[in-house]
């Protein structure tokens, strides 16, 4: 009984934090890969695709909540962001918050 009541307590838990899953969102995040690069520090030395490496957690949630919501306006983030569940940015924002950031080579 006592166990299950525990068991009961910790998915609870992890479903309120939301937690992300950084393995999932490595496969999630090949899409991004294209232009955010393979290591979340972009493609070129041309910044025009953000580093994402390093990145705090809460700060990725919100932009790409944000993009969805219309509250920071990109299109070409918008488009990406929009089809993403919740369980998405959170495993993206794991993954991401979870590189290393790095200098572009
Ligand atoms: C076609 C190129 C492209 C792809 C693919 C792409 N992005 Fe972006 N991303 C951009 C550009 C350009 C910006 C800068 C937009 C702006 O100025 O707000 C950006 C910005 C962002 C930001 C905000 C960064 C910051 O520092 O504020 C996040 C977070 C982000 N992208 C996540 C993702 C994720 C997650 C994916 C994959 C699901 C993805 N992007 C796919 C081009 C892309």
């Amino acid at each position: 009984m006592t166990k299950i009541i525990l068991m009961a307590a910790v998915f609870a838990f992890s479903t309120l934090a939301q937690a992300g899953d950084p393995a999932a969102g490595r496969e999630k995040a090949k899409v991004c890969a294209a232009c955010h690069g393979e290591g979340g520090v972009g493609v070129s030395a041309m910044q025009d695709f953000p580093k994402l490496a390093g990145q705090q957690n809460d700060y990725l949630v919100r932009a790409l909540k944000d993009y969805q919501l219309g509250v920071r306006k990109n299109p070409v983030m918008a488009a990406q962001a929009a089809n993403l569940k919740a369980a998405d940015i959170a495993d993206l924002a794991a993954w991401f918050s979870s590189q290393q950031a790095l200098a572009v080579k």
